[in-house]
């Protein structure tokens, strides 16, 4: 017998778009200059463009950019190697950079991105991410803005995959298979 897949909601589309909107004000709050968002792709990208949306609408005239990193994993699990897929195209020296990301988890991939754009001359670099995940940090990195604090569970949508699929759900949720 085939078992149906369904995904249980963590946090609905609304609940979500309201926590958006409340990350650009405290975005605008820290008084950014000449703002560069960086998406880390690819999971990042229905959190970043929600952002960017908010930002705009909230007054801002924020230039977005976007750099794809790859933390390898070893089934669920990161193996600690992260590498540069896809850099940014712009200058950064000087310029206020924000990463946005989806998840922070071990930490390695912003930590490396954080560190990237800080060698490159940037005037800040601060980190805003959806979701945070404790308990599995492999290095000291905190988040600058925090959409929620996720339970220690496996999950998808917003942007988040397993091996590709459920990215395009307009809420976060986890996969579950119906008995
Ligand atoms: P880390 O902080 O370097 O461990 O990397 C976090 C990255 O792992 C995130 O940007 C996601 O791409 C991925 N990731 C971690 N936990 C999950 C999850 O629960 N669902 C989907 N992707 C995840
Ligand atoms: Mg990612």
């Amino acid at each position: 017998m085939t078992r149906k897949r369904h995904v249980r909601v963590l946090i609905d589309a609304q609940t979500i778009e309201k926590r958006v909107t409340e990350l650009a004000q405290e975005i605008i709050k820290s008084n950014p200059e000449d703002l560069l968002v960086v998406a880390v792709l690819k999971g990042s990208f229905m959190f970043a463009a929600d952002l960017l949306r908010a930002l705009h609408t909230a007054g801002m005239e924020p230039q977005a950019e976007f750099i794809h990193i790859s933390s390898y994993k070893e089934g669920m699990v990161s193996s600690g190697k992260v590498s540069v897929l896809k850099d940014i195209d712009s200058p950064v020296k000087g310029r206020d950079v924000l990463l946005v990301d989806d998840i922070l988890e071990s930490g390695r991939t912003l930590a490396y991105a954080k560190d990237l754009f800080a060698a490159r001359g940037a005037k800040s670099v601060k980190l805003c991410v959806l979701l945070e995940k404790p308990g599995h940090r492999a290095v000291q990195i905190n988040a600058d803005f925090t959409g929620f604090q996720c339970p220690d569970l496996f999950v998808v949508g917003y942007g988040m995959d397993v091996a590709h699929s459920y990215r395009q759900l307009p809420f976060v949720g986890v996969v579950e298979t119906e008995a």
